[in-house]
């Protein structure tokens, strides 16, 4: 079984984040969001996977290389246009031959990984696995109705008027009946080839797609606050013996709850961490700084003064403020300072598509 993670796509919902690299690359718990794509892949018994690469591709191949930090071997795939997810399956037509094989979405996000699906394909009576989760609201995705006995009934892409509330998420098993079917498929009204018509026809072609609910939870990470929500699950889900402390915490400061804390980071004296947290390497809480659960901070950031909840700050950010900041998502390289000299006000320098909540 070889992989295809499909790491294309615009991001265009999660811009400004997006105007300067892949969305994939987004950390989740101080890891690229890409980067669990890879490990479910391997944990599901992929040795050889495809990535799919878009326009915006910045550091994937940097950083995932030739696979082998993941015990995979990766080969790079470009889709010069975002034409959709079957035509990611086109554009890895040679790599994939005639292998069966696993393809993973890397904005997707699931407790469990891709496993069950491997399992199921096991059994040996499918040309096609795909999984589904009950969503409060399904028009957003792709949806399934079921008979009794979870057989197909229909499947539509986002249906304006959903006919369950079953999503199918981003994981699916394939065996190569699907290329002749997606060789045959014509653009939706969106423009894109649609995996879900090609599921459709496999489905009515041979009657061997079989559905699995997925217990565990699932995220689709399109909107910033599904960001957030993403970084909640994984840390309050990681099995307390991964949060590792490698830096520093001072004798007076207050700690409490699982916390990751990387090489050469300090928790200085009179500062606060309630976890789950996650914070990467070199990182310094100074000056009262607090943070509370469900926050990851990368790699060279300072905080000072702040108080910071249920956030994400990535590399080398700079915060040296009174201020309390939650529901919050921060660039590489940001700088949040209060104002030492008149005149009072506030003073920004705020990007393309940046979102202030006051
Ligand atoms: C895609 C699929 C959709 C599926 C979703 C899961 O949608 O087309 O069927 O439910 O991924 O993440 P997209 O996120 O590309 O809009």
């Amino acid at each position: 079984m070889k992989g295809l993670l499909l790491a294309g796509g615009h991001g265009t919902r999660l811009r400004p984040l997006t105007f300067s690299g892949n969305k994939h690359m987004i950390p989740i718990a101080n890891q690229p969001m890409l980067f669990y794509g890879l490990q479910h892949l391997r944990d599901a018994g992929v040795t050889e996977t495809a990535v799919i690469l878009g326009p915006i591709k910045e550091g994937i191949e940097e950083q995932v290389g030739d696979g082998s930090r993941f015990g995979l071997r990766v080969t790079y795939v470009p889709q010069a246009e975002p034409r959709g997810l079957a035509h990611a399956v086109l554009c890895a037509r040679e790599f994939l031959a005639d292998d069966p094989f696993l393809m993973y979405l890397g904005d997707n996000l699931l407790e469990h990984g891709a496993r069950p699906f491997a399992d199921r394909f096991g059994a040996g009576d499918a040309r096609g696995v795909v999984g589904v989760v009950p969503v409060k609201e399904p028009s957003h995705y792709g949806v399934a109705e079921l008979d009794a006995n979870d057989r197909i009934v229909s499947v539509e892409e986002k249906p304006p008027a959903p006919r369950s509330n079953l999503a199918l998420v981003g994981v699916y098993l394939f065996d190569p009946t699907i290329h002749d079917i997606i060789a045959r498929l014509t653009p939706s009204r969106r423009g894109e080839l649609e995996i879900t018509d090609a599921i459709r026809a496999l489905h009515q072609e041979t009657g061997q797609v079989r559905v699995i609910r997925l217990d565990g939870w699932w995220k689709d990470t399109g909107r910033p606050e599904d960001l957030l929500e993403a970084n909640e699950r994984v840390l309050a889900s990681r099995a307390r013996n991964l949060f590792r402390i490698q830096g520093q915490i001072d004798p007076h400061a207050s700690v409490s709850g699982p916390i990751e804390l990387g090489e050469g980071s300090t928790i200085g004296a009179g500062t606060g961490v309630r976890g789950p947290v996650a914070i990467g390497k070199d990182v310094h809480l100074e000056d009262g700084a607090f943070l509370g659960p469900y926050t990851s901070v990368g790699d060279h950031s300072v905080i000072r003064k702040a108080e910071v909840d249920r956030s994400i700050l990535m590399e080398g950010v700079e915060i040296d403020a009174r201020i309390r900041i939650v529901d919050s998502i921060v660039g590489r390289g940001a700088n949040l300072s209060s104002r030492t000299h008149p005149p009072s006000g506030q003073s920004f320098i705020i990007g393309d598509a940046c979102k202030i909540v006051l």
